[in-house]
C-alpha cells in the first residue's frame, strides 16, 4: 500500500461495534505499514459498547467493562445503555429506555469522549512525541447500510466529543464501510493468496448487528488500489438476531411471557456465552434451568436433572436457519451481480463469522466457486485495522458504486415568487471515482429582484428511475448553507449557477460556482426529528452575498 500525505502523523482506525468497539493505529511514514492495536485501560483489545448513566438522567457515569459490571449488579440507580449503534439506524430517540431524554447522538458522543481519553493516554505512553491530536487522522467504520443521515450523526458525535474540530473535519475524519475496511486488512495480510492485478475478492463481515458484504477489484497498474464494481450490500442479520430467535423459543417453551426477565436473562447468558459460539448444527442443546424455574416448567418440555433440552432440529429451524439463510442470500446476491466474473478469494470476518454452523453453511454453498475461502478470527480485528490502513491513504479505494439516487432541490426566491427545482444528480448503481466532482447546473433569468438560492440534497433508495420531481420517500440528506443573495441588474439574459457535488462515504461536499467565483460547502447537520426538511431550507445561518452587476 502506498503511504499518503504527511500532514498527519498517524492514522487511527475506530471500529464502533454494536457489541464491542476496538481501535488500531499506524504511522503515516512507516514504509513497513505496521498496524498496532490500542487496548482499553484493563488491557482488553475490545471494549463493550455499553454506557452507564445515572437513572433517568443524561449524567454519564462510565462505559465499557466497568459499565457492564456496575450495570448488571441490579443496582437501581443506573441505566445501562446497550446497542446504541442499532438505534442510530432506526429513528428511535433512545437506544434502550424511553424514560430519560438521552438522544442517540449524546450516547455516542459520551462514549467517544471517554474512548478518546483512553486513546490519547495510550498513544502518549507508547510514544511521547504523539502529543498533538490535530495531527492524527481518524477513520470510523459504519455498516454498509447506514443512511447518509446516520453517517452524519456519527460525524457529529465525533465532533461533539472533541476528537476533531469542525473546521478540520474534511480530511481529518474519514468514514469507511465495515466490509471495505475488513477487505483492506484481509488483502494486506494475504500476500500468499495470489491477489494480483484485476482479480476480485469478496469480504463478508458478520458482526453482532449487521452482516456486510463487498467485492473489491485490485488494480496494481500504478501502486495498488481497489475498486468496487458492484454495490456492496448489507443487512441487519447479525449474531444478535440469533439471540432474539432464541429468546422467543425459550419464552414459548417455558411459557415465560409474564414471568421474571431475570430467569430469561440467565438462560440467554448461557446461550450467548457457551451454546451459540459452539453450535455446529449436529448436536442437541441443553441449558441449565434456574432453581425457581424447575417448578413452573411446561409439562411438555423435556426438563430433567435441572436441564432444558432443545433438539438440534429446533435449534436449526427456530434459531439458526432463518438468520443464516439471510446471510447466504446476501453473499449469493453479490455472486449474482458479478455475473460470470470469477471471485478469486472470499474472506469472512467478525464474531458471527466464527460460528461453526455458519462456517459450515458458507463452505457448503460457496467453497466450490472460489479459489480460496478464508475465515479470520474476530480478535484479529480486520475492521479496525483496515480502517487504520484506509486512513494512511484514502485514495486506495478509488471507485465506489452509489447505493442510492441523489437529487438536489434548489429553492430560488425572486421577490415574491419561490421556485422549487428538483434535479437528479447521480443515480443508484453509478460508479463514483474518488475525488470526482459531479457537475450540474441551474439557470435563471436576470430580473428585477435579488435572488436567494438555497440547496438541499435528497437521496432515494428505490430502484425505479426518478425523473423531474422529488419522489415520494426521498429523504433529506443535508442542506448546504448556500443561501446567497444575488443582487442582479435587470435584464433578459440568463445566468448559470454551476453546482458540483462530491460523494465520499459520509463526506458529501458541494461546490457552487457562479460566474467566476467558487465556494465550497460542507453539509449542515440537521435533526430530522425536530425540523421538517422545508423548515431546514429556510435556515438563518451565515449567508453569502454576491453582487453580480
Ligand atoms: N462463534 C460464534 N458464533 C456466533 N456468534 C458469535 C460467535 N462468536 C461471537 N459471536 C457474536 O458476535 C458478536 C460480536 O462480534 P463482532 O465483534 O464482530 O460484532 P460487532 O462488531 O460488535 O457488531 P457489528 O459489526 O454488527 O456492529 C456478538 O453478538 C457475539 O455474540
Ligand atoms: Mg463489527
Amino acid at each position: 500500500m502506498t503511504v499518503g500525505s504527511n500532514k498527519f502523523v498517524i492514522s487511527v482506525g475506530i471500529d464502533f461495534g454494536t457489541s464491542s468497539s476496538g481501535c488500531s493505529y499506524a504511522y503515516m511514514d512507516d514504509a513497513a505499514v505496521t498496524v498496532i492495536d490500542i487496548p482499553d485501560r484493563a488491557r482488553n483489545i475490545k471494549t463493550p459498547t455499553q454506557s452507564l448513566y445515572r437513572k433517568n438522567t443524561k449524567e454519564f457515569v462510565c462505559c465499557g467493562f466497568k459499565a457492564v459490571k456496575q450495570g448488571n449488579r441490579h443496582e437501581t440507580g443506573y441505566d445501562l445503555i446497550t446497542n446504541v449503534k442499532m438505534a442510530l439506524n432506526s429513528r428511535s430517540k433512545d437506544p434502550k429506555s424511553s424514560k430519560h431524554s438521552l438522544e442517540t447522538v449524546d450516547v455516542i458522543r459520551d462514549y467517544f469522549r471517554n474512548y478518546y481519553i483512553q486513546i490519547m493516554k495510550y498513544l502518549k505512553s507508547k510514544d511521547p512525541s504523539l502529543n498533538d491530536p490535530s495531527r492524527f487522522r481518524y477513520c470510523l467504520t459504519v455498516p454498509n447500510l447506514y443512511s447518509d443521515n446516520a453517517r452524519l450523526i456519527m460525524r457529529r458525535a465525533v465532533i461533539e466529543a472533541g476528537i476533531v474540530k469542525k473546521d478540520d473535519i474534511c480530511d481529518q475524519l474519514l468514514i469507511i464501510n465495515e466490509s471495505e475496511a475488513a477487505g483492506l486488512w484481509c488483502e494486506h495480510i494475504s500476500p500468499n493468496l495470489d491477489l494480483t492485478h484485476d482479480k476480485y475478492f469478496m469480504v463478508c463481515d458478520a458482526g453482532g448487528y449487521s452482516v456486510d458484504v463487498s467485492v473489491l477489484q485490485i488494480d496494481t497498474s500504478s501502486g495498488k488500489s481497489f475498486r468496487e464494481v458492484i454495490a456492496s450490500s448489507g443487512s441487519f442479520c447479525g449474531s444478535m438476531c440469533l439471540d432474539d430467535c432464541m429468546e422467543r423459543l425459550l419464552r414459548n417453551r417455558l411459557y415465560l411471557r409474564d414471568t421474571s426477565n431475570k430467569h430469561i436473562k440467565r438462560l440467554m447468558d448461557e446461550f450467548v456465552n457457551t451454546i451459540k459460539p459452539e453450535f455446529d448444527g449436529t448436536q442437541n442443546v441443553q441449558l441449565t434451568l434456574p432453581e425457581e424455574l424447575r417448578l413452573i416448567f411446561d409439562p411438555m418440555a423435556e426438563i430433567g436433572e435441572g436441564k432444558l433440552y432443545i433438539s438440534v432440529r429446533e435449534m436449526k429451524e427456530d434459531v439458526f436457519d432463518p438468520i443464516i439463510r439471510h446471510v447466504i442470500h446476501l453473499i449469493r446476491d453479490q455472486f449474482k451481480k458479478m455475473r460470470n466474473k470469477h471471485i478469486h478469494v472470499m474472506f469472512v470476518t467478525g464474531g458471527f463469522g466464527e460460528s461453526p454452523y455458519l462456517t459450515h453453511r458458507i463452505k457448503e454453498a460457496f467453497e466450490s466457486r472460489l479459489d480460496f475461502l478464508h475465515f479470520l478470527r474476530e480478535k484479529d480485528g480486520a475492521v479496525r485495522r483496515g480502517a487504520a490502513l484506509f486512513g494512511l491513504n484514502p485514495e486506495v479505494i478509488d471507485q465506489r458504486i452509489l447505493q442510492r439516487t441523489y437529487g438536489f432541490n434548489s429553492v430560488i426566491k425572486d421577490g415574491f415568487t419561490k421556485r422549487n427545482c428538483f434535479t437528479i444528480w447521480a443515480r443508484k448503481g453509478q460508479p463514483i471515482r474518488e475525488n470526482m466532482w459531479i457537475e450540474g447546473w441551474t439557470s435563471w433569468v436576470r430580473g428585477k429582484f435579488d435572488l436567494s438560492i438555497s440547496i438541499a440534497l435528497y437521496s432515494y433508495d428505490g430502484d425505479e428511475p426518478v425523473k423531474m420531481y422529488k419522489p415520494q420517500g426521498a429523504k433529506l440528506v443535508a442542506k448546504f448553507d448556500t443561501q446567497f443573495r444575488i443582487a442582479l441588474k435587470p435584464g433578459k439574459d440568463r445566468a448559470n449557477l454551476n453546482i458540483f457535488i462530491r460523494f465520499c462515504l459520509g463526506n458529501i461536499r458541494v461546490k457552487v460556482n457562479i460566474i467566476d467565483k467558487t465556494y465550497t460547502y460542507p453539509p449542515q447537520y440537521y435533526d430530522n426529528e425536530l425540523l421538517s426538511p422545508e423548515q431546514n431550507l429556510d435556515s438563518s445561518g451565515p449567508h453569502l452575498h454576491i453582487d453580480i452587476r
